[in-house]
């Protein structure tokens, strides 16, 4: 029990040292770091999230299980490319299988923030469980500027801005997070493809009828939770947006970021690919404003809208 104690304040003691998180003063319950100043949408976004963590976890779910399924997404080539002992921040990392599979294997420190507290309360139930140590949990939001600027290797924020009050503001206080030759992957709702028939179907008929027709309920084989946080993030969500391509790219180039590569094709480079093609100069040429918006339509026809729409960007500061 003393070792456990010593060795949970050392963890904690290390992560301070970092000098990355602004303030010293948050409370820490259940080794989560709590902050509550939140905004009336945010607490609206608690209030659905507290009910229905996403994305949970299946029954099965280990270290080997998230390892084998980040490993098998474009995430294993990003890991690569970052490399060890790197500061990473996962904004809105819900049930946190993300934050996981960075933190897996490395020595990488990763700052994993979330407004719902009962989301962070599984990913922390998991890490202990795995014994995964470099992950230090924040409830708070990404308005709250917790975190000292230009402080991270990496910013990783994937499905969720658009469930924020201002989907920009968020973008900006993301960006001015990241180091200089640092990176920042951005996810978000595609205005092209959010529209889906399996939408419609769940207004009609309710969730019965959707699980025929969504793919990821029907491809997977998932736990009883998992299963009712998709469905409620997916077609009951309170606050919602969605942006395009175009958009996002005319973010990056305020704050002065390259667009490296994206889901889909933003240029020849492959996002799974990233840290072997990363160099390729020739592949970095950028696909034409037309070419990106039938990219985008085309969105809808994958697999009926899988990945729920989502499109992303990782971009390296300069
Ligand atoms: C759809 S979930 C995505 C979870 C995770 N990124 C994933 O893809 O597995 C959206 C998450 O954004 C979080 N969120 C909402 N408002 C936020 C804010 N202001 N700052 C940080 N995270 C926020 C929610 O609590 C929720 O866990």
């Amino acid at each position: 029990m003393l070792v456990r104690v010593v060795l949970l304040l050392h963890s904690y003691t290390q992560f301070f040292k970092l000098r990355i998180i602004k303030n010293k003063n948050l409370q820490e319950f259940d080794g989560i770091l709590v902050s509550n100043k939140f905004d009336d949408v945010t607490k609206k976004v608690i209030s659905f999230y507290n009910n229905n963590p996403f994305p949970n976890y299946d029954n099965e779910d280990n270290k080997s299980t998230i390892l084998a399924k980040g490993d098998n997404s474009y995430l294993s080539s990003l890991k690569k490319l970052l490399g060890f002992n790197k500061k990473i921040l996962e904004v809105g990392c819900g049930t946190g299988q993300y934050s996981n599979y960075f933190a897996i294997g490395t020595n990488n420190h990763v700052f994993a923030l979330d407004p719902t507290y009962n989301s962070l309360k599984l990913a922390k139930d998991f890490s202990d469980k795995n014994n995964i140590k470099n992950i230090k949990y924040i409830n708070g939001s990404i308005f709250e500027d917790l975190f000292e600027k230009e402080s991270f290797d990496l910013v990783f924020c994937s499905g969720v801005l658009h469930h924020t009050k201002d989907t920009y503001l968020g973008f900006e206080k993301c960006a001015e997070l990241v180091k200089k030759n640092g990176y920042i992957l951005i996810g978000l709702y595609n205005s092209y493809s959010r529209f889906s028939l399996t939408k419609f179907f769940f207004k009609l008929f309710g969730a019965k009828a959707v699980s025929y027709f969504d793919p990821i309920l029907k491809n997977k084989k998932i736990s009883q939770a998992s299963i009712n946080a998709w469905l409620e993030d997916q077609y009951n969500h309170p606050v919602e947006r969605s942006h395009s391509i175009q958009e996002l790219l005319s973010w990056f180039k305020k704050f002065n970021i390259e667009p490296l590569s994206g889901i889909p094709n933003i240029n020849s480079v492959q996002l799974n690919k990233i840290y072997e093609q990363i160099d390729k100069k020739n592949l970095h040429k950028r696909k034409s404003k037309l070419s990106l918006i039938f990219s985008q339509i085309k969105m809808n026809f994958n697999l009926l809208g899988k990945d729920a729409a989502l499109f992303c960007i990782l971009g390296k500061k300069l």
